[in-house]
């Protein structure tokens, strides 16, 4: 129906309107910037005279009511369909939640969700961003964040799901099912459309700085950072955006074989890829793979672009234009372009109500919501360490709260938040508390002495802390009073260039405080609020305890308060590997090599890596035993089903969530295989004595990888599973060869 409808509409267009389309632009542009208000006139040149046919970012720059949003897109919307006749497409980057109002409910970041392992709790978080989304009358968000998170360096670690690809591709299917709900071809009122990104590689630049080139094999390119994506699309994600920068010099916006080849003929998709931010133009300017801007737009649109994001404004109508009518663009792969865009317009429902009655979203910033909020933040804070069982601290303990981290509301959320890129917080979020008030709420007030003892600067030279050394005396001094200290240790808010490091150790001014400390000879409990692992291996042996909090988000402040006081357990575990070293950045998964034990030892990259925490590493107030590791049969091949079975037994005192990881080695392979691999995760709740029986399924290609031919192998020989303590042997019987690069 939808199909018939497009092409109705794709005859009467002229190749103006259709290129207009393809034109996506920031609301900057129709912003008047003396009274901060929607131009006609510039409406008239944008949608009237270039008949652009989307729009994004926040309008006026900062947090507004909902109805201020929904009331400046209604006019967007009228002026459209006056103009075109067709609905504007309106996109916002609401990462953790519906971030472009204070009133909204703020998540956990992805690195949060991703450490919650909880698969529930990330379609719910997304569904409610979704609603509170649509709520404002926008239908399209720039999220989920699917790029592999492997290098700490990279300043949007945060946005991303960790360094596994499985658990990528799990949490970003379920953020897609959440915004988008069950029903990708007819989303409803309550959902919007996911843009699954930056496809892809994004996370890895061999730099380490943002939006910097990546050096990927063809190996893992498919096999590692493809997955999410397949996995994602194969879930039903409406639309793509694509990774700015190069891998080996190969510009992803201009890879035909990426954009069309894998994505729309090997998948089959029929979604719709959207560049990043003045991308096109950066294929000239920055990437110096096109001879001019002109000829940026050819390579690109040929390459399968179907909107630009940010593109020279009306010199990408006019060249596009001049392209096709000089045959350098046919007119077939406009068609293509503008069907994918008027099909994500159709399956919103765009045409048939463009403009929301936002009254029925009464559930807006609704308590229900907030309590979902406070449990992912809950479990997705990690206890890394805690000796003596140091935590849970009791009622009626004075707590010295020190930490640049410990009063501010932008360090727990991270950006994106309240503003475009989220450099503001304080200001915006009077009504949440930090974690300096969420523990006065807790232990009362009369319990809390709160000396931050540092900011965050870095540089022992900068003048502030040259004049400010004495406040770590004030720190220290106030220790006397106490029974324990608690440091908030980390980063403040940045999002993507200016989250730029050139060491990934923390600043010294904070280990300076965090040594002062410790040297009164009081407990200290480390609370680590980064986007990003940052290096605190001189630091960690002064501390009794670790917990690492991430970007929880509104309610990270209270969760942590619940979590120490032991009102709530924690159940969170790392989604990457926590480094020791600079020289020692490593994940989970890599490869064997000298001194890392032999291929029938325990899984041990520490040996060679020396890494601070593990992959999956995550304490808790109680402990679980393993037993009865089973599998359904003992040999296999690609097409089996292997169902693996583990009793889990709460051996402690308190209720707890664990997550039991499935892991698999294959121990002989043509290409050297992973020393190990996450193959399947599951959460369960486990009342003090009680035991579960976990279930896991996976197929026999689940086990494959993909060879030097580039081509998915399944390769006879054994396998080790590994779940908790316990192992097991599995053997495939017979090698398989798939010729489509997409086995499943
Ligand atoms: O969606 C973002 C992207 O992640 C980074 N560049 C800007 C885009 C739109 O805001």
């Amino acid at each position: 129906e939808i199909e018939g409808k497009i092409e109705k509409l794709l005859k009467g267009m002229t190749l103006e309107e259709k290129i207009g389309q393809m034109c996506e632009l920031t609301i900057g542009v129709v912003t008047d910037k003396n009274n901060n208000k929607l131009s006609e006139a510039l409406l008239d040149t944008v949608i009237g005279k270039y008949k652009v046919g989307s729009l994004l970012n926040i309008p006026f720059g900062v947090s507004q009511k909902k109805e201020v949003f929904a009331e400046v897109i209604t006019q967007i919307q009228k002026k459209s369909l006056e103009e075109i006749g067709i609905p504007c497409i309106y996109g916002l980057d609401q990462i953790h939640g519906a971030s472009y109002t204070q009133d909204a409910t703020y998540f956990p970041q992805g690195i949060n969700m991703a450490a919650t392992f909880n698969r529930e709790l990330a379609r719910r978080c997304a569904e409610i961003t979704a609603y509170e989304t649509r709520a404002c009358c926008v239908p399209w968000t720039f999220a989920p964040v699917m790029d592999l998170g492997r290098d700490p360096r990279w300043p949007r670690m945060w946005e991303s799901f960790g360094e596994d690809t499985y658990v990528n591709a799990q949490m970003a299917v379920q953020a897609v099912r959440g915004l988008q709900g069950d029903n990708p071809n007819k989303v409803d009122e309550y959902h919007i459309s996911s843009c699954i990104k930056h496809f892809m590689g994004y996370g890895v630049p061999v730099s380490g700085k943002d939006r910097t080139p990546s050096s990927i094999t063809d190996i893992d390119m498919r096999e590692k950072y493809f997955a999410p994506f397949k996995a994602a699309i194969r879930a039903g994600a409406l639309s793509l955006m694509v990774n700015s920068t190069n891998n080996s010099g190969v510009a992803f916006h201009a890879n035909k074989e990426l954009l069309t080849g894998w994505l729309k003929e090997d998948l089959n998709w029929d979604g719709m890829i959207v560049t990043d931010w003045n991308d096109i133009n950066n294929l000239y300017f920055r990437d110096h793979i096109a001879s001019s801007k002109k000829d940026a737009v050819r390579l690109a649109v040929n390459a399968g672009i179907d909107m630009a994001m940010i593109p020279s404004e009306g010199q990408f109508c006019i060249d596009l234009k001049e392209l096709v009518e000089e045959g350098a663009v046919s007119m077939e792969r406009i068609d293509d372009a503008v069907r994918r865009v008027l099909r994500l317009k159709f399956r919103l429902g765009l045409f048939e109500n463009p403009y929301w009655d936002i009254r029925k979203y009464d559930k807006f910033g609704s308590r229900e919501f907030a309590e979902v909020a406070l449990q992912a933040a809950r479990e997705s804070e990690v206890l890394l360490k805690n000796e003596g069982e140091l935590l849970p601290l009791r009622k009626g303990t004075k707590i010295l709260l020190a930490g640049p981290n410990a009063n501010a509301m932008r360090c727990l959320n991270g950006g994106w938040s309240y503003s475009w890129q989220g450099e503001l917080a304080d200001e915006f979020a009077q009504a949440y508390n930090t974690i300096y008030e969420a523990l006065c709420n807790k232990f009362g007030t009369e319990n809390i002495i709160y000396e931050p003892g540092v900011t965050y600067v870095a540089d022992p030279n900068d003048s502030w802390w040259k004049e400010n050394r004495q406040e770590i005396g004030k720190a220290v001094a106030a220790a006397g009073r106490a029974d324990v200290i608690i440091a908030c240790i980390g980063e403040n808010t940045y999002c993507e260039t200016p989250g730029n490091l050139n060491d990934l150790n923390l600043s010294s001014n904070q280990k300076e405080l965090v040594r002062a400390l410790a040297a009164t000879g009081k407990p200290v409990i480390l609370v680590l609020n980064e986007g990003r692992p940052r290096i605190i291996h001189e630091i960690e042996p002064l501390a009794k305890a670790v917990v690492h909090i991430m970007l929880p988000g509104n309610y990270g402040g209270d969760a942590l308060a619940d979590l120490i006081a032991g009102d709530a357990n924690f159940s969170g575990k790392l989604p990457f590997t926590y480094p020791k070293f600079i020289n020692s950045l490593a994940t989970y998964d890599y490869k064997p090599c000298e001194q890392m034990g032999t291929m029938e030892g325990e899984y041990n990259y520490d040996a060679v890596m020396d890494i601070q925490w593990p992959f999956g590493h995550g304490l808790s107030y109680t402990s679980y035993e393993y037993s009865n590791f089973k599998v359904n049969r003992t040999t296999f091949n690609a097409d089996d089903e292997l169902i693996f079975e583990v009793d889990v037994k709460n051996v402690g005192e308190r209720a707890g969530k664990e997550t039991v990881l499935l892991y698999s080695s294959d121990l002989a392979a043509s290409v050297s295989p992973d020393v190990i691999r996450l193959r399947y995760f599951e959460k369960v709740e486990l009342q003090p004595g009680e035991t579960k029986k976990v279930v896991m399924k996976l197929k026999g290609s689940d086990l494959a990888f993909v060879g030097q031919d580039r081509k998915w192998r399944l390769e006879q020989g054994r396998f080790r599973m590994k779940c908790g303590s316990e192992i097991l042997y599995i053997d495939c019987e017979k090698d398989k060869i798939w010729d489509t690069p997409n086995i499943d």
